[in-house]
């Protein structure tokens, strides 16, 4: 079996599930969402791309299916793929880890801030925490973002 060793990037954004568009395409962030996403990046000069040279931001989903009817995320799916995200986060060893959206945030600050699941969003964002000692900022997620466009500006 091939080994895979470390595909280092900058930054790994981490969304919350698949949604149809990326179930079909088997990559995170493809619908609107994911193109507002690619236009934040770019009014930031980042690009998402494969390993290799130029790579500079990774990103992927909390949970690794897509949860029924677009529901949200149960505890226990949570759970279950907290291991494969723990895993990708190791081989690829960001500089940074943005953490977009509530069930993101709530899984990658659960046990580094106490009652994570009871604060808002509002409440996480600004500050900077370190997980595994890795810096991790929280921020809204882009499809919320096209819900509420006047809280662009914030992020
Ligand atoms: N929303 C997410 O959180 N992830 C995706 O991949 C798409 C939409």
């Amino acid at each position: 079996m091939r080994s895979i060793g470390p595909i280092p990037s900058d930054i790994a954004i981490i969304g919350e599930a698949p949604g149809a568009n990326e179930d079909k395409q088997g990559e995170p962030f493809v619908g609107a969402a994911g193109q507002l996403l690619d236009r934040m990046l770019a009014a930031l000069g980042l690009t998402r791309g494969e390993a290799g040279p130029g790579r500079q931001v990774f990103i992927a989903n909390t949970l690794k299916c897509r949860p029924p009817h677009n529901r949200n995320p149960e505890p226990a799916e949570v759970a279950q793929c907290r291991p494969y995200l723990q895993r990708q986060i190791e081989l690829v060893q960001p500089d940074l880890i943005l953490a977009l959206g509530r069930f993101a945030a709530q899984t990658l600050l659960a046990g580094v801030v106490p009652d994570v699941d009871k604060l808002p969003l509002g409440k996480l964002r600004g500050q900077v925490y370190r997980v595994d000692g890795r810096p991790v900022v929280v921020s809204y997620h882009p499809a919320y973002l096209l819900r509420s466009p006047a809280e662009k500006g914030k992020t």
